[in-house]
């Protein structure tokens, strides 16, 4: 037997008992005749003592040759401990040493294994087991373990089946790029990764199943950031015979349910919808934060007409108002434009205001604008005294993207945007269609079945980028945790859709077939929704990176760095799947 007891298991009622553990030294401290060793396991830390003068010898030589990560089973009496440690569990016993294996050795570890580890993220990544031991990782996984059982018991309970769904599958465009795999037995064909298994739960709602869910692994060759990885984790769902609201009331019911079971939050109100077209006046963006106000307000029409060029010639003017900014220094202002600057950012500069405490309005333009002027737009942008206004010009999108990602900066710094509360929100009322300048024709915004708004339907002839679509995201502080639509289930209606996206039938036909033709056969009313379940878990626990949730995570670059892959393959597997590389 290996062990009697974890390394997070014993208390002060076990003193006397003879135990055994096993586990990995953390730390071996040597001091005036004793020797303690901290032993941890997944369940915790226990600590273990031997006295110099009263260990056998040979034993304390045991004890001598032991060092840091190796992995060791003792034997003892649990006795209790002289001086108390109250930041662990088992902080008021320890383990007198009377018998210790040395199960395996190991190498002097690349960074230390402790929470505030010295060792970098490529460092980390590429020793990901031992990064794993740290506390914070392996509770972040220990976090998306229990979520997703919680998800489970929510849905089972709701009447969803577990299917799973392919991973070699047709391609078919979500958005992003393919993943492709080469078909060895069919040379020259590939298969893709799903970048969902988008058509695969319709065919499951047309086969009857009613109601599906999937904890799915999608693969999507997309750029990377803090939130998106090549590889990620889908909670994966479709309903039959629903509309929008029902969608909705389910899942908002498991967010509510994770927050309750996961984190002990109760939510008892509605979430709040918000369109899209307000979301992006307000917010500048469609996952708008909504814990904190500064959204943007249009003062296009109140500040032209004064020879300031900049803002005679730009399409749109935007303003927020941070409360008491007014003291901002001017280098912190400086920082401000430098930040709007960016490309990434695209403002051309930024105009302030300072509404000071006193009631004067001081600003980057008082040659152009007279006090009384500043205070008008004050009042539009419903400024008191002591705010900071801050105001971007420019073309419409642009402008506001800009805003949004100051209004964000903002809050950051003044911290806003604490981790510990959530503020869950629909975006609602998505258009259906995008128009996009480089092939001059709409793009689906969300996929192409994707059901318009019933008394939307007539501006296909007309307006067609005007059209609403019963499409709806999931925001949760600022963050897209999830995304779903009603569908289209009407041969008509997806035939009008498809032409104007510019399909043919032939086009069509050979994309999506097999679900065109699946909708011969009675396809039911239905309606789905994924939550970016990473997303989902690292908003849980607090971090904005998806990869301290992800057990083994690509890099910024999408390489997996433990495996050295993506990686060359031999010729001979080349010329089996009879590739030829440029
Ligand atoms: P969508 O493309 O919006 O919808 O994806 C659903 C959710 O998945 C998460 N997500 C990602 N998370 C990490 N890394 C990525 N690269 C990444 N891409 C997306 C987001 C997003 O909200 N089939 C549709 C859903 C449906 O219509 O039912 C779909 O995939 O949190």
């Amino acid at each position: 037997m290996y062990r009697t007891h974890t390394c997070g298991e014993l208390r002060k009622e076990n003193i006397g008992e003879k135990v055994t553990l096993s586990g990995w030294v953390q730390l071996k401290r040597d001091k005036g005749g004793m020797i303690w060793i901290d032993l941890r396991d997944r369940y915790g830390i226990t600590q273990l003592a031997a006295e110099r003068t009263q260990t056998d010898s040979k034993l304390i030589e045991k004890i001598d040759n032991v060092n840091r990560e190796y992995v060791i089973q003792i034997r003892g009496e649990v006795i209790e401990r002289y001086s108390k440690n109250d930041k662990i569990p088992t902080g008021d016993i320890e383990i007198k040493i009377e018998e210790l294996n040395v199960l395996s050795e190991s190498e002097t570890p690349p960074f230390t294994i402790i929470d505030n580890t010295d060792g970098g993220d490529e460092l980390r990544m590429k020793y990901r087991y031992l990064d794993i031991r740290r506390n914070p990782v392996r509770e972040a996984l220990l976090l998306r373990h229990r979520m997703a059982q919680e998800v489970r018991k929510y849905l089972d309970n709701n009447n969803f089946v577990e299917v799973e769904t392919p991973y070699l599958i047709k391609s078919t465009p979500e958005g992003a790029r393919d993943f492709v795999v080469p078909s060895r037995m069919n040379p020259g064909e590939f298969y893709a990764l799903p970048q969902s298994p988008q058509q695969y739960k319709q065919l499951l709602m047309v086969a009857g199943m009613d109601r599906y869910f999937q904890i799915v692994k999608c693969f999507r060759d997309e750029d990377l950031r803090a939130d998106r990885q090549p590889e990620f984790t889908q909670i994966d769902c479709e309903m039959s015979f629903v509309e929008q609201n029902d969608v909705l009331y389910i899942f908002e019911g498991m967010v509510k349910y994770l927050f309750k079971t996961v984190k002990g939050i109760e939510i008892n109100d509605k979430f709040p919808c918000m369109p899209y077209s307000e979301a992006m006046e307000k917010y500048g963006n469609d996952k708008p934060d909504i814990r904190f106000g500064m959204t943007i307000t249009d003062i296009t029409k109140n500040v032209k007409g004064k020879n300031f060029p900049v803002f005679d010639s730009a399409e749109y003017i935007g303003g927020i108002c941070l409360k008491n900014g007014s003291e901002y220094t001017r280098k912190q202002l400086d920082a401000l434009t430098d930040f709007v600057k960016m490309p990434q950012i695209g403002a051309k500069g930024l105009v302030y205001c300072r509404y000071n405490i006193d009631g004067t309005l001081k600003s980057s333009v008082d040659k152009f604008y007279n006090e009384n002027d500043l205070l008008d737009f004050a009042n539009k942008m419903q400024s008191e005294k002591g705010d900071l206004i801050l105001i971007l010009a420019g073309d419409k999108e642009s402008t506001l993207h800009a805003l949004s990602e100051l209004r964000l900066k903002l809050a950051n710094e003044t911290g806003l945007r604490p981790k510990d509360t959530f503020a869950p929100l629909w975006v609602v009322e998505f258009p259906l269609l995008e128009w996009n300048e480089e092939s001059q024709r709409f793009h689906a915004k969300h996929h192409p079945f994707t059901s318009p708004f019933d008394e939307d339907i007539t501006l296909f002839k007309t307006d067609p980028g005007k059209i609403r679509a019963k499409a709806y995201d999931l925001v949760i502080n600022g963050v897209e945790i999830g995304g779903g639509s009603i569908r289209i289930f009407n041969k008509e209606l997806q035939e009008t859709m498809f032409q104007n996206l510019g399909f043919t039938r032939e086009e069509a036909e050979n994309q999506f077939g097999f679900l065109m033709n699946a909708f011969k056969y009675g396809p039911p009313p239905h309606g789905g929704i994924a939550f970016g379940f990473d997303r989902l878990c690292s908003l849980f626990g607090g971090s904005d990176s998806i990869r301290d949730f992800i057990a083994f995570p690509k890099n910024n670059a999408g390489r997996d760095v433990m495996s050295n892959s993506p990686s060359e393959i031999s010729k001979e597997q080349l010329d089996e799947l009879g590739i030829k590389i440029k």
